[in-house]
């Protein structure tokens, strides 16, 4: 295929090398006129390990030629790669200009030639620029052509970018429907790695989940090894043992938005950390923010459930999570109160806490927040939602067709799960985030 590439900074030119090495004819495009005819003598623009090498080699052999004219890229072209940069504005805020200034005249020389070549989209953008891009697009192209987006992001990291180019842990292909996916399904093929096709936001957003997660690592990481400094522990040792725990720790587990933890361990081992850090003055404040970030998903959902004006709430799950009776510091406790509090009529169903409810060993804890706990608390589901309307979903219940449950018009669920089959249930239900 012959692909032009628009922005030949490290993720054009390492696209453009790569492609090149798996046999396409690049054309590349950037308004630099330096980048450009560094390109066309076969040296790299800057400095990757083996970029030049590839660079050269693809040159040499007449499948890579770069121009300052994005029409003389375009023209003959099957697919677009836009690589252009999109820094971030004064505010933090993505700076799209130029992406869109591409995306618009890529449309422009579509329309002129009656040619649907597919943009597809390396630059990384939150997904209100790309939406936004596509609705200029759309009215670009009114009618005459589908806008033909994809959101590729690139997951490459400078200084192993072709190694990452060719062996990436994942391929996403965020296209608006059917346009550009033919083209997408043949790009990459041989490569040993999952290929997502999803919508163009989801994709965006899977790079900003990346770069924001790589972010927190490194900073946990650092702010582990500071305490440790302060306990005279060498924090290499102790994060070695901790990347030991592929089942907990390097894993996808606790990865899922769902509601906020609780129980016995997480808050009081976070607590000593922190406050180990401030009496001796380390700051650590990624971790000092965590448990106020754990509040504030317990407080917003407390808030949706009193702005809904409900006058009566049915907790389904009480314990910090499933198949315990462990109330310490559960989520839900907390969420209770804040509805009890705000004179909301609350009736809880939790198999597990009805069993102890008068002999449970941590009852008193749940006491403090919710008083009338004893008489919240009933073994009958089906009593529970008939007298709630909002009924609140933490655990999936297995035991439960939700369908079969005594639904009523005016009930609503809210679902912290994100779990629940909840197919034939006609009432209207809540995700969390989703
Ligand atoms: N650098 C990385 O490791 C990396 C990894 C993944 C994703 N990304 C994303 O990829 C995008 C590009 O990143 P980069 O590091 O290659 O940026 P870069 O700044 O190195 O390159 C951008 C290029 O776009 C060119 N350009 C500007 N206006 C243009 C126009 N109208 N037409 C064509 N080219 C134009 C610039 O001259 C420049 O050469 C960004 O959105 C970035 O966030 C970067």
């Amino acid at each position: 295929m012959r692909i032009a590439v628009f922005g030949l900074g490290y993720v054009g030119s390492t696209t453009m090398a790569c492609l090149a090495e798996m046999g396409h004819e690049m054309v590349g495009t950037d308004p630099n006129p330096g980048k450009v005819e560094l390109i066309n003598a076969g040296k790299s623009p800057m400095v990757e390990p083996g970029l030049p090498e590839l660079l050269l080699k693809h040159r040499g052999k007449g499948r890579i030629s770069a121009t300052t004219d994005a029409q003389e890229a375009f023209d003959g072209a099957d697919a677009c790669l836009l690589c252009v940069g999109t820094p971030p504005a004064a505010d933090g805020f993505v700076d799209q200009r130029v992406l869109e200034i591409v995306a618009l005249q890529i449309a422009d020389m579509r329309l002129a030639t009656g040619r649907m070549v597919p943009m597809l989209v390396r630059s990384t953008a939150l997904p209100v620029v790309h939406q936004d891009i596509i609705n200029k697009l759309e009215k670009r192209l009114a009618g005459r052509q589908s806008p033909g987006y994809v959101v590729h992001p690139e997951f490459l990291r400078e200084g192993s970018a072709i190694e990452d180019f060719f062996h990436p842990a994942k391929i996403v292909f965020g296209c608006t429907g059917d346009q550009g996916r033919h083209f997408c399904e043949g790009l990459y093929p041989g490569f040993d790695a999952p290929i997502v096709f999803t919508d163009p936001l989801t994709a965006a957003v899977a790079k900003y989940a990346d770069n924001c997660f790589h972010a927190v690592k490194v900073t946990f990481a650092n702010e582990i090894g500071s305490l440790c400094k302060g306990m005279g522990v060498d924090p290499r040792k102790a994060m070695d043992i901790f990347c030991l725990d592929t089942k907990l720790n390097i894993s996808p587990v606790y990865l899922r938005p769902g509601f906020a933890y609780g129980g016995s361990c997480l808050g009081k081992d976070l607590s000593a950390m922190n406050t180990f850090g401030r009496r001796m003055g380390i700051k650590v404040p990624m971790l000092a923010s965590v448990e106020d970030s754990n509040l504030n998903q317990i407080r917003g959902v407390a808030d949706r459930i009193l702005a809904s004006r409900t006058k009566s709430v049915g907790l389904f799950g009480l314990a910090f999570k499933e198949r315990t009776d462990d109330l310490r510091d559960s989520p839900l406790v907390i969420l209770g109160a804040m509805l009890d509090r705000a004179g909301v009529k609350i009736g809880i169903y939790d198999p597990a806490i009805c069993a102890v409810a008068y002999s449970g060993s941590h009852m008193a804890y749940a006491l403090q927040y919710l008083p009338d706990l004893r008489k919240m608390l009933s073994d009958d589901a089906p009593k529970v939602i008939g007298e709630s309307d909002t009924i609140v979903i933490s655990r999936t219940f297995p035991e439960f067709a939700w369908r079969d449950l005594p639904w009523r018009e005016g009930h609503s669920i809210m679902d912290l799960n994100g779990r629940l089959d909840l197919e034939g249930v006609n009432i209207p239900v809540i995700g969390l985030y989703w």
